[in-house]
């Protein structure tokens, strides 16, 4: 059951025309500097009307604000959980430690504070944060978490492109949510109203020269094609990760869960124009979300067009940007010549979009206990998706940016020819994408992978790698003592354990898993000794030597 004021916004468009969007566009606020605190805390937040909705804020009753960071600074930033169950929050796309990164393995348990620091490394471009707690990382973000983030640099700095906050660089987080009669939100995987920013029935003055939005899909499951209603054609100038060679003009742009792109609109003829940020979605096929047929169930946002938000040009500002630059930055992308190897990654599984389906990553359901990959630092790899699987798939990877080399063997289009975290795949597809694994090596912290369908990585379409420095392991804190040697180390078949001299006598070797369990327990009676690592699955292990009264331990990576 719905309040009639819960109608979607296209029903309500439809029926009172511009009257419909009367909520002026909640900018959120920014928070500048070195130094971060954010609060999660439960709140409460009117979208319609006068009724509540209970939600979750960052700072604030719904979202948080925009970080605004410049490459270069050393960050440091306190997360105090008021919640009172466990989040964590993830800073998605930007290239940082895996201890600082935030996924399911950095927990911010109820009532505690996270303080982490790091560099900021990336280039200018919009990123956000977002929680990533194991399997409940939907519903928090339905409920309101999650906040952008800006990065600036010197480069940047240099364009001539609009970057006054608010005035002519807006963010425009999109978001579909449905509520209860009771105005509580009704958590569903494709939900029937748009809200951006938090805003419902949103309308966005803007000044009549070149405007700059920063798009977001921030959804947990539907895609957008956006574009405007009176079709003008509009310059995409970045995407996740950073900004492209050039301007790329376009009617249309799909935006899958997670990804981001800038745009410039040159609204400089255009005052006293009122129009629409739109979404295509009657384009969509039936695989994808937010298109029609069963997959997709029954929003009445699915496979129509509908209006997204308002946008009136008004006076300009002083000194308005009133031209689309000619260039940009100069983009190298890695070439695959380069690359130390390829991974090989199917995408499994069938579903709908309004269940969780049974979707892998190789077949593999997420395991946080299992390392699925091993990458070694300074390694530049060429990851091979092929979607085996019956959806479409905005796939994500954390740690590094990367090129998307080629879509079924076709060079990406312009518009994605830029840094990226996020690419958008559809069934059938293959999607080939190459990245460097530069600066953070950590042997026991893994960094994410998955579907930022928000359901589907909820529900397993997750895996995980580590970046370590050593094959040997010999910069491990665990292995400063280089009397017993474990090689190879990652280990895909036999590995050799070795006393650099003689054995003083028997030992006893134990080998445990990452949890603790034990694996194996052997003597060894000589100064060398092999094991088959084919027996256990790919992970993180842990080998005691205990001889008289020595105990010394060794770490062991397998990934055959
Ligand atoms: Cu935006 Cu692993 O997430
Ligand atoms: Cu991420
Ligand atoms: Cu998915």
């Amino acid at each position: 059951m719905k309040y009639l004021l819960f109608l979607p916004a296209f029903l309500l468009s439809i029926i009172c025309n511009s009257q419909s969007f009367f909520n002026p566009l909640s900018i959120p606020p920014t928070l500048t500097g070195t130094n971060f605190n954010l609060t999660v805390a439960p709140s409460t937040h009117t979208f319609y009307g006068s009724t509540a909705t209970p939600t979750y804020g960052i700072n604030g009753s719904y979202l948080g604000p925009t970080l605004i960071m410049n490459k270069g600074d050393s960050v440091s930033i306190a997360v105090t959980n008021n919640l009172t169950q466990t989040t964590s929050i993830h800073w998605h796309g930007l290239h940082i430690p895996a201890s600082t990164d935030g996924g399911p393995h950095s927990p911010i348990p109820a009532a505690t504070t996270w303080n982490i620091g790091y560099k900021v490394l990336n280039n200018a471009s919009t990123f956000w944060y977002h929680p990533h707690p194991h399997q409940n990382t939907a519903t928090q973000v339905y409920m309101g978490l999650a906040g952008m983030i800006i990065v600036k640099d010197t480069v940047e700095a240099q364009l001539n492109l609009p970057r006054t906050y608010g005035v002519d660089d807006f963010p425009v987080v999109l978001q579909d949510r449905s509520f209860n009669a009771n105005g509580t939100f009704n958590v569903e995987a494709l939900a029937d109203s748009m809200i951006v920013n938090g805003t419902a029935n949103a309308y966005l003055d803007c000044p009549a020269q070149v405007v700059r939005m920063r798009l977001l899909n921030g959804s947990n499951v539907r895609s957008y094609n956006l574009g405007f209603s009176d079709n003008r054609s509009f310059y995409v100038i970045a995407s996740d990760g950073g900004l492209l060679s050039q301007p790329f003009q376009v009617t249309r742009l799909k935006i899958s869960g997670g990804e981001r792109y800038e745009i410039l609109v040159d609204l400089t003829a255009s005052i006293g124009n009122s129009f629409y940020l739109t979404s295509f979605a009657s384009a969509f096929g039936n695989i994808e979300p937010g298109g029609g047929g069963m997959a997709n169930g029954n929003s009445p946002l699915n496979a129509v067009d509908f209006p997204i938000m308002q946008l009136n040009v008004v006076a300009a500002t002083a000194n308005p940007v009133t031209q689309i630059p000619s260039s940009l930055i100069s983009v190298t992308p890695l070439q695959t010549v380069n690359a130390n190897r390829t991974r090989n990654k199917t995408l499994e599984g069938n579903g709908m979009f309004t269940n969780m389906g049974n979707f892998t990553i190789n077949n593999l359901p997420f395991d946080m206990m299992y390392i699925n990959d091993t990458v070694l630092l300074n390694d530049t790899e060429v990851w091979q998706f092929t979607n085996n699987s019956n959806l479409a798939h905005p796939m994500h990877i954390h740690d590094i940016s990367f090129y998307i080399v080629d879509r079924n063997g076709n060079a990406p289009p312009a518009h994605e020819a830029a840094l990226k975290d996020v690419f958008y795949i559809m069934p059938n597809e293959i999607v080939r994408v190459i990245m460097k694994f530069e600066d953070f090596a950590n042997d026991t912290i893994p960094y994410m992978y998955h579907c930022h369908n928000l359901m589907h990585e909820d529900n397993g379409m997750m895996a995980q790698f580590i970046v370590i420095s050593d094959p040997l392991g010999s910069n491990d804190e665990t292995s400063s003592n280089e009397e017993i040697t474990v090689y190879p180390n990652p280990a895909s078949g036999e590995v050799i354990l070795k006393w650099k001299d003689a054995l003083p006598g028997n030992a006893q070797v134990v080998v445990y898993n990452a949890v603790g369990q034990i694996v194996c327990t052997e003597t060894m009676s000589s100064g060398t000794m092999n094991l088959n690592s084919l027996q256990w699955n790919n992970g993180i292990y842990f080998i005691s030597f205990v001889q008289d009264k020595k105990v010394v331990w060794k770490k062991l990576i397998v990934n055959h």
